[in-house]
């Protein structure tokens, strides 16, 4: 059986994993291909833009009784080629997410069939894998190229360096750290800043998205950019992310991937000037 391209996407909460993942499935689905989209995030928010706001199925609501276990009625279509598959998760302050995102990960090794249909699946992982639960895709032996998504800040940097930690365990042996997709949230963060802390992690940058008001308004009016703002730069930009990725795919894991101490972090973020405006 041919082996889906499957991209497992982290990133500290905020920084525009549902965003990305969103795009690049709609990108992928453009070009033809078959694609998987699975959030993982109580809020269900990777499939908003996808499904006009129309509230999925998860797989919390079939654990739950609220729904059967048919794949065909958990899963949704967004337009042809592309589908959606969401975890959802407990009530707040009930239960764990974690645990929801590897329920998730249980079924679709129980029906490892139905993913055959696919050429593309895209993990919308929640969180930072702090949690353990969050790491299911990659234990699991679903996911092997880990995108990061992170800006410019020091909490998201932090996050992106706990996660090329996981990633890059021994334990995890064959996951590989396709590289970092910073989603600035000033644009004018210093190139290299950012230059700077992907050489240190050993990772290549896969992409640097400016913000940018069309990806909001686009949200606003629930639909990606490629109906909101086709011919815009974000546009153009999440296409060549979709792009530099399809790229990678079957590349060998690089073996200079490794994640700062906690010491040499704190020096790195210390040391930086992260704005152009910056003294
Ligand atoms: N490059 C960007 N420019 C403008 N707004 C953005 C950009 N990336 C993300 N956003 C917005 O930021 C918010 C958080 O993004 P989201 O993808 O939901 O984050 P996450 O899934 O990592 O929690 C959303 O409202 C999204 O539309
Ligand atoms: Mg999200």
């Amino acid at each position: 059986m041919k082996r889906p391209l499957t991209i497992v996407v982290y990133g500290k909460g905020g920084v525009g994993k549902s965003t990305t993942c969103a795009h690049l499935a709609m990108s992928f689905a453009r070009d033809g291909r078959k694609v998987l989209l699975l959030g993982c995030d109580p809020k269900a928010d990777t499939s908003l833009r996808l499904m006009g706001g129309r509230r999925p199925a998860t797989i919390v609501d079939m654990v739950t009784g609220l729904e059967g276990q048919n794949f065909r009625d958990l899963v949704m279509t967004s337009r042809p080629g592309l589908d959606v598959l969401e975890t959802g998760g407990p009530p707040p302050g009930q239960g764990c997410g974690g645990r929801s995102v590897a329920t998730l990960c249980q079924y679709l090794e129980d029906h490892g069939r139905e993913l055959s249909g696919y050429d593309t699946l895209i993990f919308d992982v929640l969180g930072d894998l702090v949690c353990g639960g969050f790491v299911a895709p990659l234990r699991f032996g679903l996911g092997r190229d880990v995108y990061i998504v992170s800006s410019e800040e020091t909490a998201s940097l932090f996050a992106a360096n706990n996660i090329v930690k996981v990633a890059s365990a021994p334990y995890h042996e064959g996951v590989f750290v396709g590289g970092i997709i910073f989603n600035l949230r000033q644009n004018d963060a210093r190139p290299e800043v950012l230059e700077a802390f992907a050489a240190r992690l050993g990772v290549g940058i896969t992409a640097v998205i400016p913000r940018d008001p069309d990806i909001l308004d686009s949200e606003e009016s629930g639909l990606t950019v490629f109906e909101h703002a086709p011919k815009g730069p974000a546009a153009a930009r999440f296409r060549a992310l979709a792009a530099a990725i399809e790229a990678r795919k079957g590349a060998v894991p690089g073996a200079s991937v490794r994640a700062m101490p906690a010491d040499e972090f704190a020096e790195f973020s210390r040391s930086q000037r992260v704005y152009r405006r910056s003294k």
